[in-house]
């Protein structure tokens, strides 16, 4: 096992730390290595709050994780999220000698550089350039257009930033935890990465990552994002009423919300009674589970409400969003689903993590799918680095190390060969092996 066969990625949301240690296989899946789950309160909507509480989860978090994964990590993607995170779709001619030629890697490139260059506000950072399509000649369509001949090439890029000081904040606090971020992935990208079929990215998807603070969306289409926003509620919100409503406790009221919350309360079985004991009585207060559910049915309706107005956008008028995937651990919430089939009167489903195998027992669940993806997604977009050493103490052999760990001339070919192939690639393969 080299060293560059190992990634690691880290979800630092506003519950929980999840640091993921993922390995290519011969066979070209990935597996997950080790996996370090910490419980953390010191993000507020995403965005650091309390950077002691933060490099604490994050230390404890990669601790478990070297230790299941038998290496040592020194670096990793980190995910990022937050409403500081901005997009949009930009057209821009690539710069190019006159003259019809072939288009080359160098062209791609330049295609990339284009459109990144964006004027940016002091405070703003480019995040991702993510090229959409390509126009050759004004042909428009054309998703990969190496070695075509054109004259006048033009590309469509989703291009993400977001606010330096929130990132550096973050930067510094997974630093101080002893490991150097190399990349960060937005999380709506990463968790579409994890969770949407090839079809829905085809055909058109929204993907909804609800989670404790925050919850994420990214649409695509045509294979690749068309808009990504983040709207800073999630689950935490919804304990929150509940604490509010009833006068109890948040611990109490987030223990309400998993044990007998609904955002369905007309379904059957709502006279069951609940004792709680509110911080403003002397004496318990029983209600039904058709009050709480009421409390979660406004928020839940209210959060449907501004996902809508999210993508009520110019660009979005002809994309097809008929299909709704919900992922994260806010939307594992009781008649979820069925609030959203009424409201967005679209097919809707709850989706967890995909593509990466051997994740342990109780982690193949909504709340993973952010972890998960930034290790996809880092793998299938990332340079090839060294993310991981060998453990002190550990056998010799169970990472040999590797200096020349820079990439190769031809090494793309290698990594493209151990990435975990993704649907249209084995219908593809299928077909070929038909003709
Ligand atoms: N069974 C359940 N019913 C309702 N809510 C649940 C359930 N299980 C977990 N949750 C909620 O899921 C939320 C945590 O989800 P998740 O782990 O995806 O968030 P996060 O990644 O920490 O936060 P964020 O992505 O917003 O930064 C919490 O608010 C929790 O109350
Ligand atoms: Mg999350």
């Amino acid at each position: 096992m080299l060293q560059e066969d190992f990634r690691v990625a880290i979800d630092i949301g506003t519950t929980k730390v999840c640091t993921i240690v993922a390995r290519k296989r011969a066979d070209h899946r990935v597996e997950v290595a080790g996996i370090g789950f910490v419980p953390c309160n010191g993000m507020s909507k995403g965005m650091v709050a309390d950077s002691a509480a933060v490099t604490a989860a994050v230390k404890e978090s990669v601790a478990l994780a070297s230790a299941e994964a038998g290496v040592e990590i020194n670096t990793v993607y980190a995910g990022l999220t937050g409403s500081h995170v901005e997009s949009k779709n930009r057209w821009v001619s690539v710069p190019r000698p006159d003259g019809v030629r072939t288009v080359t890697d160098l062209d791609i490139s330049a295609a990339k550089k284009a459109s990144g260059a964006v004027d940016l506000a002091d405070d703003r950072k480019l995040l991702h350039v993510i090229p959409r399509s390509y126009a050759l000649d004004g042909l428009y369509g054309i998703r990969n257009p190496l070695g075509m001949h054109t004259g006048e090439l033009h590309v469509e890029s989703h291009v993400i930033t977001g606010s330096i000081s929130k990132i550096t904040e973050l930067r510094n606090a997974v630093s101080d935890a002893g490991v150097r971020v190399s990349s960060m992935v937005v999380e709506p990208v990463a968790s579409a990465d994890a969770v949407l079929t090839a079809d829905e990215r085809e055909e058109g998807a929204v993907l909804v990552d609800v989670g404790g603070g925050t919850s994420d969306i990214a649409v695509y289409h045509d294979g690749a994002v068309v808009h990504t926003a983040v709207i800073p509620v999630g689950g935490w919100q919804f304990s929150n009423d509940l604490s509010i409503a009833f006068a109890i406790g948040f611990d109490e009221a987030e223990k309400l919300k998993i044990e007998h919350g609904t955002a369905a309360p007309e379904l059957a079985g709502m006279k069951e009674e609940i004792t709680l004991n509110p911080t403003t009585m002397d004496v318990p207060l029983t209600i039904t589970k058709r009050e709480v559910g009421q409390v979660l049915k406004e928020r839940t309706s209210e959060l449907f409400r501004m996902i809508m107005l999210k993508l009520d956008e110019p660009h979005l008028a002809d994309i097809p969003t008929e299909r709704i995937v919900f992922t994260g651990g806010g939307a594992k919430l009781d008649g979820f689903l069925n609030i959203a089939k009424l409201l967005f009167q679209r097919k809707v489903r709850l989706a967890t993590p995909r593509g990466l195998d051997g994740m342990p027992k109780g982690t193949n669940d909504p709340s993973y799918s952010a972890a998960a993806g930034i290790a996809l997604w880092g793998m299938r977009n990332l340079p090839v680095e060294n993310h991981i050493g060998q453990l002190k103490n550990a056998p010799a052999t169970s990472v040999s190390g590797n200096s020349d760990a820079t990439m190769k001339p031809g090494a793309l070919s290698v990594i493209r060969g151990w990435l975990p192939k993704r649907d249209s690639d084995a219908k593809r393969e299928k077909e070929t092996a038909g003709a």
